[in-house]
């Protein structure tokens, strides 16, 4: 593959005319009306520096389903695991895969990965951002939302961590209103608000009541994420307070619908009542994960048109 091809590190690296294109042909996926198999004799690559349930399943599931097959590379499996270089791995596996997965820490070390290697290369989530989920959020979205995106208020309660950044994203691309209510301390990138706010209603607030206040969709993830296990106990002190219960779900839109990445902690960030609620749609928007990545391969890897 020559140096033409794309890659998917972060939602702004589509426009909103290409997003809009995605989600059609997920739609087409989740309904069964696609038939094509644009990854029929392709490979992709999934490295795994972090644990998965759900990117691992779907993308691997997904690639079969388009035709191809996903090659799964643990740090126990790769030379990466012992230290060979970024730089090195992308350049080899690019001799004998069709696009690579990346699921990692830093997400320089995904765009170190992406400068070397000569296939598309798709974030599967890194510590700044996780840029698969929040389209198949947004998909959840179209799907049981009756307003528009770009009228869209949306909720994050909790901590300003890659999921949090995502959304920032996401408002960035298609001009919605973002309010994030999160601990001093722990609030989104800096640099991702600012661009953001040229094109989008971004809210940090410290109160989770503000934030949700007629919301279409409440959001929330982990108070300690992949990497910041030995935080747990601090951070808990620190989100008090910032848990989503169906006394502030009563605040939002009385059709607004809850969304969790997963995995969830309920009694934490989510009271059980609410994720296991009849406004919450994470199966769907964990579904949505299949039919979302689809979509992105068959783009990138397969030849799908975006126009
Ligand atoms: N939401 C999500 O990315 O889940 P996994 O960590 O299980 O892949
Ligand atoms: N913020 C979480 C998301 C997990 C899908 C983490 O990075 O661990």
């Amino acid at each position: 593959m020559g140096k033409e091809h794309r890659d998917f590190l972060q939602i702004p690296d589509f426009t909103k005319s290409e997003l809009l294109a995605l989600f059609g042909i997920a739609e087409r996926m989740r309904s069964g009306k696609y038939k094509k198999k644009p990854l029929a004799g392709k490979t992709l690559a999934m490295i795994f520096m972090k644990a998965s349930t759900r990117t691992r399943v779907s993308f691997e599931v997904g690639t079969y389903q388009l035709g191809g097959h996903a090659l799964f590379l643990s740090p126990r499996d790769v030379q990466l695991g012992r230290g060979e270089p970024i730089a090195d791995t992308a350049r080899v596996l690019s001799r004998y895969v069709d696009g690579i997965m990346i699921r990692t820490f830093a997400h320089q070390d995904v765009e170190e990965f992406a400068r070397h290697a000569e296939v598309p290369i798709i974030n599967g989530l890194t510590d700044m951002v996780h840029p698969c989920q929040v389209l198949a959020d947004l998909l959840t979205a179209r799907q049981h939302v009756k307003t528009k995106l770009e009228n869209l208020v949306v909720a994050w309660i909790g901590d300003g961590n890659n999921m949090a950044n995502s959304w920032i994203n996401a408002a960035y691309r298609f001009g919605f209103e973002l309010r994030i209510a999160c601990p001093e301390g722990y609030e989104p990138a800096d640099h991702l608000v600012a661009r953001a706010k040229g094109s989008a209603t971004i809210v940090i607030t410290r109160d989770p009541a503000e934030a949700v206040k007629g919301a279409h969709v409440v959001n929330t993830d982990v108070w300690a994420s992949m990497g910041q296990e030995d935080e747990q106990r601090q951070r808990e002190r620190a989100f008090r307070g910032f848990s989503v219960n169906a006394a502030l779900m009563k605040r939002a839109d009385k059709n607004a619908i809850f969304l969790h990445c997963l995995p969830a902690h309920r009694g934490e960030e989510v009271s059980a009542d609410v994720i296991d609620g009849p406004q919450s749609r994470v199966w769907d928007e964990a579904e949505n994960r299949l039919h979302m990545q689809k979509a992105i391969m068959a783009a990138l890897m397969g030849g799908e048109s975006l126009k």
